[in-house]
């Protein structure tokens, strides 16, 4: 007995050049979740000094969020026939998020993570866009990262803010 296949929706069969679309993006979003937790792991380790503190606790959370993104990216992926990714695809891509040249350097960082939260940002904002009316489910899922993403650039750029009232960015 043949399965039946879901008739509406992006499931469907005649949705599935939208469907690979999709995973294409997902599989975007996927690595760049993934990058960043490398990232913010040593961000949140390498700084040195007493305003480093701060700085460090708030990735070390966010490495938990982070990581939570890349399993829903992964997870949506497969509920839409796809297949997730093996580790020798991956490709890096945040150059501006590596180590800084002396380890006091938070401004570095700060304006790193700045970067990443921007390029997530845009991403899924493509994702919202390219799923509406189409995959409601990848488009809500996106929605909540999202909002997680700029809550995370929010707080930095507050960081930001701090070190700029000073003159030392
Ligand atoms: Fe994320
Ligand atoms: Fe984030």
């Amino acid at each position: 007995m043949t399965v039946r296949s879901s008739s509406q929706g992006i499931l469907s069969d005649e949705n599935a050049e939208k469907r690979q679309e999709i995973i294409e993006l997902l599989t975007k979003a996927y690595w760049m979740e993934i990058e960043t937790v490398m990232s913010y792991i040593a961000n949140s380790i390498n700084p040195d000094g007493v305003r480093a503190q701060e700085i460090i606790e708030s990735l070390q959370r966010d490495i938990q969020e982070e990581l939570g993104h890349a399993q829903m990216f992964a997870t949506r992926i497969k509920e839409l026939y796809g297949v997730v990714p093996g580790s020798l695809h991956f490709t890096a891509e945040q150059s501006y998020l590596q180590p800084p040249q002396h380890q006091t350097d938070i401004v570095h960082v700060i304006r790193g993570v700045i970067e990443a939260e921007t390029g997530a940002i845009e991403h899924y904002n493509r994702i919202i866009e390219l799923t509406d009316g189409i995959d409601w489910v990848t488009q809500d899922m996106t929605i909540t990262i999202l909002h997680d993403e700029e809550g995370h650039r929010r707080l930095f750029e507050g960081y930001l803010r701090e070190y700029q009232v000073e003159g030392l960015a």
